[in-house]
């Protein structure tokens, strides 16, 4: 009963009960007994009423239903869904809309992956990425260039580009993209803080279906590492010919001097001559470190790995060695653990041996004891080259395994070094996988330690 005076159906109530009003105005024309006439509507009524609880049930009620779900669907709760189990037509409609609800659903899930997947993207790409729109503002910036620029990316999102970034570069590359259409190359460089970038710029329009500008996108390449390498590239040019230019200028002028034929003094032609000698032995030291560090960094360069007994390896230098020592006046010590064997290239190896020994003998001044240590640690042979030298000091320590980097450039120089020495150790110990270290102390001694892997991995 309480449902025929809820809001839904009182209209209809009050319908009935007007209509059985009318009948009974009607009806009273022709019936004249009161009790057949009251007995007659209250049938009509309860009929009509019986009529109106079992139409409102089938069809009313379950269509407020569907208008409910529908209105959530609307809202974007697609997981809306309406429980009503007729077979009637509204059965069906409200199967057809839990249906359609679902479908809803799929959809914007897809949506939702697809964008989560687009923005992961976006915001993990090595470059800078830009969208800004016809107007000038900027939709989005991804993480990268927030890295690169500073600030949030909610400081970007929504603003004009010129308010916000402040490059006079960036505008230039927007706005010619703008202006003309097609993608624009710039290059410069940023700092931020204390970091100097080098950056590369691409500005690229966007355009709709119609062919009508929409955008633009601009793409921020980190150039700085290729920077670098072209820099050490140009220096390493310049400090080769600056260290060939030395000693074949000095071969030329005596050379030229002895062509003169003025000189009639023995002694002093076989001075002179001697020069000329020891600087093109210099030279071809020079060049064949060169010729070693290029082979080294080919592509193509593979280790000739082989087993290596250091022990054998270390016996077959020793004679040099010990000779070098003697006449340096210094005091030697060589030990070798039995078994210290490892796969490598004992070329490479043995060049390490005579670099390294080749520096401790000539840091150390006469009267200073040199020794060398190999011994196995876990999956590693050590190899330890230890003098009682000059030393190094602690700022040059981060440097010493540049190229051509020398302490104290005079010295190395009359000891026939390179400044390369250093460089080839760490690129053979760096193919081998190993590692290398380096302590020292001034006027108390260098120790050197490398260390290769027992087994290379391929
Ligand atoms: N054992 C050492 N004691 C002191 N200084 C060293 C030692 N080993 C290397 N150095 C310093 O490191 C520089 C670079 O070494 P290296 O690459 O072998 O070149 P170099 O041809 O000059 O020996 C040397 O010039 C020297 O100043
Ligand atoms: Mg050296």
């Amino acid at each position: 009963m309480k449902t025929l005076f809820t809001k839904p159906i009182f209209p209809y109530v009050i319908g009935i009960l007007l209509l059985i009003i009318s009948t009974g105005i009607v009806l009273s024309q022709v019936i004249e007994n009161y009790i057949v006439l009251i007995a007659v509507l209250l049938i009509e009524y309860i009929i009509l009423m019986l009529l109106l609880l079992s139409i409102f049930d089938k069809y009313i009620k379950p269509i407020k239903k569907v208008t409910k779900t529908v209105d959530k669907i609307v809202k974007g709760n697609y997981r809306a869904r309406i429980h009503h189990t007729g077979n009637s037509n509204v059965g069906e409609l409200t199967h057809k809309i839990n249906t359609l609800a679902r479908n809803l659903s799929e959809l914007s899930m897809n949506e939702q992956m697809q964008s989560e997947q687009l923005s992961t993207v976006f915001d993990n790409t090595e470059s800078g990425l830009v969208l800004i729109d016809e107007k000038g503002y900027i939709h989005l910036v991804n993480r990268k260039f927030v890295s690169m620029f500073g600030k949030s990316q909610k400081e970007y999102k929504g603003y004009l580009y010129y308010d916000v970034l402040d490059n006079e570069i960036i505008h230039q590359t927007v706005q010619k993209t703008f202006l003309y259409e097609k993608n624009v190359k710039e290059a410069f460089t940023h700092f931020e803080g204390v970091d100097k970038y080098y950056l590369e710029i691409v500005g690229a329009p966007i355009f709709n279906e119609r062919n009508m500008l929409k955008g633009a996108v601009l793409v921020l390449y980190d150039i700085t590492e290729l920077k670098k390498l072209e820099l050490m590239r140009k220096d390493f040019v310049a400090n080769v010919s600056h260290e060939l230019k030395t000693p074949i200028t000095s071969i030329k002028g005596f050379s030229e001097t002895l062509l003169d034929g003025s000189m009639s003094d023995e002694i002093a032609i076989r001075e002179f001559l001697g020069i000329i000698y020891n600087e093109s032995h210099r030279l071809q030291l020079l060049i064949e470190d060169l010729l070693t560090l290029s082979r080294l960094e080919k592509e193509d360069f593979h280790l000739i790995l082989t087993e290596v007994d250091m022990s054998s390896l270390v016996s077959e230098l020793k004679p040099v060695i010990v000779h070098k020592a003697e006449q340096r006046k210094l005091e030697l010590s060589i030990h070798v653990d039995e078994n210290s064997i490892l796969m490598a290239d004992s070329e490479r190896v043995k060049q390490i041996f005579i670099n390294l020994l080749d520096n401790a003998i000539n840091y150390t001044p006469e009267k200073g004891k040199i020794s060398l240590v190999v011994s196995t640690a876990g999956d590693f042979i050590e190899i330890m080259v230890k003098d009682s030298g000059i030393g190094i000091e602690q700022e040059a320590l981060s440097r010493i395994f540049e190229r051509f980097y020398r302490v104290d450039k005079a010295r190395s120089r009359n000891t026939g070094g390179t400044g390369l020495g250093l460089a080839i150790v760490k690129h053979i110990v760096e193919v081998h996988e190993g590692d290398i270290k380096i302590e020292s102390e001034v006027n108390q001694g260098t120790t050197v330690y490398v260390y290769l892997p027992k087994q290379k991995q391929d």
